[in-house]
């Protein structure tokens, strides 16, 4: 399993990318897939996160392809194809399809805050600064919306393996900048 792969608008997954999925048993929601590693490792910062009484879960996580286009489709619908190509990658160019990307919610007041609800909550603050430690970047963050391709999801986590994600994270660089 390459932990460290790039997908992007220009990068496809291979055809011949294979992944370990498991159920994450999210509160949020029942039957999220996440990679096996992934969900191993989230699973230790959700515990950590707990400790300082931030309630995070999992909203998002493996996607087919067919699920995104139909993701592609409703957002194009709802809001216009140039909102749309901000925030949805288009089939075989998410990192949803990888199992390796999870979108974060966080329980506060009695409800989850998923995707725009998530503003600047001291758990998302946390998430941001300590991610890197269990091997996730913040994969489209707030001034590199240029050079991902995205505008600033803050609820949008990429496993990548402890050694890259650290590197990244000290060093401000996204997948892009370091694969360039
Ligand atoms: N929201 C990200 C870009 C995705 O659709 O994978
Ligand atoms: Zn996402």
């Amino acid at each position: 399993m390459n932990y460290q792969i790039l997908v992007n608008k220009q990068k496809k997954i291979p055809d011949d990318f294979r992944v370990e999925l498991k159920e994450a048993f999210s509160r949020y929601k029942p039957g999220i897939l996440v990679e096996k590693e992934t969900l191993k490792n989230f699973r230790l910062m959700q515990e950590e996160a707990l400790k300082n009484e931030y309630v995070i879960d999992i909203e998002s996580g493996f996607r087919t392809h067919k699920y995104q286009q139909m993701l592609v489709d409703n957002l194009i619908k709802e809001k216009g194809i140039e909102y749309a190509e901000k925030y949805i990658a288009k089939p075989y160019h998410s990192e949803h399809e990888t199992g390796l990307a999870i979108d974060i919610c966080v329980y506060e007041d009695g409800k989850y805050l998923t995707e725009h609800e998530l503003k600047h909550e001291d758990a998302v603050k946390w998430i941001h600064e300590n991610a890197h430690r269990f091997g996730f970047i913040l994969r489209y963050p707030f001034g590199k919306e240029n050079i991902t391709g995205y505008n600033y999801e803050p609820w949008h986590l990429r496993y990548i393996g402890k050694t890259l994600a650290n590197y990244l994270y000290k060093n401000n660089l996204t997948l892009e900048e370091y694969y360039v």
